[in-house]
């Protein structure tokens, strides 16, 4: 039996979602979207061509104007986007796929050039280098969100979360890794707050909670996942003090029965000190729901994690964007073709 059919095995996420396979399609950012943010036909065509995974993540998508960071990325705030991702859900469902949406505020390191508002973060922390894609952007300093406006932005997300169902939507993923806006507030390097939100590991958790509590209320926590980045290897510098951020929030998550937690990582063979050892090592002595691994798997890798019990899913990315028919080719043990970052500049 070849090693790579523990990834063929359905997956009884929770009682309302069961998938074919265990291969989910991780969320890819292609900066693709039409005018107005709203999803095109082309992108339905992108996803409908990748239904075959057990679930597909979207690319993040932006839940309102200010948390845009890079050109072209969907939004999930207007009409005509939400409009638009029907033809991407309809495509995906008619193939008898599954698609989760991304919900996505990049914090500090979002840009005027997009809204024409001073991006806004747990503090004013600004984020050195410059916006990939448009070299002449440099970050700018984020403005602290007021304890107000922290609450205008988790009502936000549910609303953004509720659009992503309206859409057509299976469930939302609620973007916390990778040094965004949730991240920002896990972190010691982008959270230097004195009030309910700051210092101590309760309070640097309590805006992820808030999110995932006021996102699973208006979908349902069976429709919720969400994706974290406890190694911070990414737009922030790890600090050994956010380990404690982490232990607590994954103890609070344990009683939420999500749909899954989802590492944020792209290379999973990293080790962190302060975590004793691999992100996802962490991650599964911590979490007791399901857990999606990721980050540089091959297929064999992929099987080999489900196989000994160190994740029940296994996401893909960058493959996915070099074999539309990513599912197939494993299945029939056919060669993948060699993601080359050349390939973003079409959606094939
Ligand atoms: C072009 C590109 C875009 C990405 N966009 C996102 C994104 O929108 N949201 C996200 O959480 N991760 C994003 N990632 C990270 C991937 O989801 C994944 O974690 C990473 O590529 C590691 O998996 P892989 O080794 O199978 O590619 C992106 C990665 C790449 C290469």
């Amino acid at each position: 039996m070849p090693t790579n059919t523990a990834l063929f095995e359905p997956c009884l996420l929770n009682s309302t979602l069961t998938l074919s396979n265990r291969i989910v399609m991780a969320p890819l950012t292609r900066c693709m979207a039409g005018p107005g943010l709203v999803p095109t036909r082309q992108m339905a065509d992108y996803y409908g061509r990748r239904a075959e995974a057990g679930l597909i993540i979207s690319e993040a998508t932006v839940i309102r104007a200010d948390g845009q960071g890079y050109p072209d990325t969907p939004g999930i705030y207007s009409q005509a986007q939400i409009e638009g991702w029907k033809t991407v859900t309809e495509q995906v469902h008619q193939k008898g796929g599954k698609i989760f949406l991304q919900l996505w505020h990049v914090g500090r390191l979002a840009h005027s050039h997009f809204s024409d508002r001073q991006p806004v973060a747990p503090s004013a922390v600004a984020f050195e280098g410059s916006v990939p894609r448009m070299r002449d952007l440099t970050y700018e300093l984020p403005r602290a969100l007021s304890a107000a406006e922290i609450e205008q932005l988790v009502a936000d997300y549910a609303q953004a979360a509720e659009n992503a169902i309206t859409a057509g939507f299976d469930g939302v993923e609620i973007h916390g890794a990778n040094g965004y806006l949730i991240d920002q507030f896990l972190h010691h390097d982008t959270n230097h707050r004195t009030d309910d939100y700051g210092q101590t590991p309760e309070n640097m958790s309590r805006f992820a909670l808030q999110v995932i509590d006021a996102v699973a209320e208006r979908v349902g926590a069976d429709r919720t996942g969400i994706r974290l980045t406890p190694g911070a290897y990414t737009h922030m510098q790890a600090d050994a003090r956010d380990r404690a951020v982490f232990d607590y929030l994954l103890e609070e998550l344990n009683r939420k029965e999500l749909a899954y937690l989802h590492l944020g990582i792209f290379d999973d063979s990293l080790t962190f000190d302060f975590l004793d050892g691999r992100a996802s090592e962490y991650l599964r002595r911590h979490y007791r729901g399901t857990l999606i691994g990721v980050g540089g798997l091959t297929p064999a890798a992929a099987a080999e994690g489900l196989v000994q019990n160190r994740f029940d899913l296994a996401a893909i990315g960058r493959p996915f964007i070099a074999n539309p028919d990513y599912v197939s080719r494993v299945k029939q043990a056919e060669p993948l073709v060699e993601y080359h970052q050349d390939m973003l500049t079409e959606l094939v």
